[in-house]
């Protein structure tokens, strides 16, 4: 299929391979947005008047249809955030850093992204509870036995990527979760790069927690989706207070808050990006999650083909089926590979990729990521690995 007619940015010819960052918008989401701000621009909850109610009806339908795309049971443990990062503070924070008690243990692993790790770091100086990180494999994979391994009896929380951002392995998160709830043990999962590229069921996982991003979806940066089991957010403590999310409050400082997902969305909502994300998940919905995840896979492994002939190129991740390609040019630095794909109009991450402490068990601190979804093409393989295939790249890049 050809995608340049729905993503417009792909005529001006560049190569666009950076969609764990985010990826690029669909027309439709974008004329969605336009539609709101042009003809029915009005603040959500609150007006008694025919624009804003159809305000409320398009964030409530959005979040009927988030709810329904990752099979929850209910759309009110449904909660907008600004995103994955948001999603991950109010969950770590809000629930965690009032349920965990001096001594209690927090599982994580090295290769985990900032926006997991930091809160955690933060919760577990005000706990007084400990950080313990799960062994990664020698290939950076975790496996359930990994898991037992680090367990004890003092756990009480694991948190992890579903897939990392960096390697991209996949975590059997179905068996941790089960193994982790025989153990009195709740879970929170980073989905930000699993949810654009499968069919994610919280339901049938079981998962207590977890977080993702619509801007990696399709959809417009400043939304994203804290999931939660009912009765964990109705414990949650808001971390931010305000209008929208109280039911009373009077000048003795008697406060009641609305019940979910209210309580969670103080002020006002991020209106346009709402609606602008409900188109994301319909164009998501017409594709096929499946089929999405096909084509990625194929396609990685069409990269993997070529680019694993290139006597100069290391690939840190060649087995893992998705659409992620870590590597390096063997003596070029990654920010000068980087800076000479740019000048072929081809866009890459390079870096550590917001996961600073994967690079102690990784051995190298940066790397060159490339990352595809369902509108790249063999031609865009074609061009990055033609454009590696050059013994002077450190010179070209100049
Ligand atoms: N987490 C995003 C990435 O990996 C920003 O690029």
């Amino acid at each position: 299929m050809n995608f340049n007619k729905d993503f417009k940015i792909l005529s001006s010819g560049i190569t666009y391979l950076d969609n764990c960052a985010t990826t690029l918008k669909p027309s439709v989401v974008i004329d969605e947005i336009n539609d709101y701000y042009t003809n029915y621009c009005a603040n959500a909850h609150r007006g008694d008047y025919d624009l804003s109610r159809k305000v409320d009806e398009k964030i409530s339908e959005t979040r009927e249809k988030v709810a329904y795309f990752i099979n929850a049971k209910d759309s009110k443990e449904i909660i907008f955030t600004s995103g994955a990062t948001e999603s991950l503070n109010i969950i770590i924070k809000g629930f965690f850093g009032n349920y965990l008690k001096d001594g209690d243990e927090i599982l994580t692993t090295k290769a985990e992204h900032a926006s997991l790790i930091l809160p955690w770091f933060e919760v577990a100086k005000t706990t007084n509870s400990k950080i313990k990180y799960i062994d990664l494999n020698p290939d950076l994979t975790v496996t359930l036995d990994n898991v037992k391994k680090a367990i004890s009896k003092k756990t009480k929380v694991i948190s992890l990527a579903h897939i990392t951002n960096v390697i991209g392995d996949v975590r059997p998160i179905k068996e941790i979760i089960k193994y982790a709830h025989e153990n009195n043990i709740l879970v929170v999962i980073d989905a930000a790069q699993s949810v654009p590229h499968e069919k994610i069921d919280v339901t049938f996982l079981d998962v207590d927690f977890l977080a993702f991003s619509a801007h990696k979806m399709l959809g417009p940066t400043g939304v994203g989706v804290l999931y939660g089991k009912t009765k964990y957010l109705n414990d949650l403590k808001p971390l931010i207070t305000g209008g929208g999310m109280n039911a009373f409050f009077d000048s003795l400082m008697n406060v009641e808050y609305k019940d979910i997902p209210e309580k969670l969305e103080p002020g006002t909502p991020n209106v346009s990006g709402i609606i602008g994300f409900s188109k994301a998940i319909d164009y998501l919905n017409a594709l096929g999650m499946e089929n999405v995840h096909k084509y990625e896979v194929d396609l990685k492994k069409y990269m993997i083909s070529r680019l694993s002939k290139l006597k100069n190129v290391v690939i840190y991740n060649k087995d893992i089926p998705n659409g992620i390609i870590t590597f390096n040019v063997n003596g070029v630095f990654a920010q000068d590979v980087a800076a000479y794909l740019n000048k072929k109009g081809i866009c890459v991450r390079v870096g550590s990729h917001c996961a600073k402490i994967l690079s102690e068990v990784l051995g190298v601190k940066n790397t060159c990521r490339a990352s595809l979804y369902f509108y790249n093409t063999k031609e865009d393989v074609d061009k990055l690995v033609d454009a590696l295939d050059n013994d002077n790249i450190l010179y070209d890049s100049l």
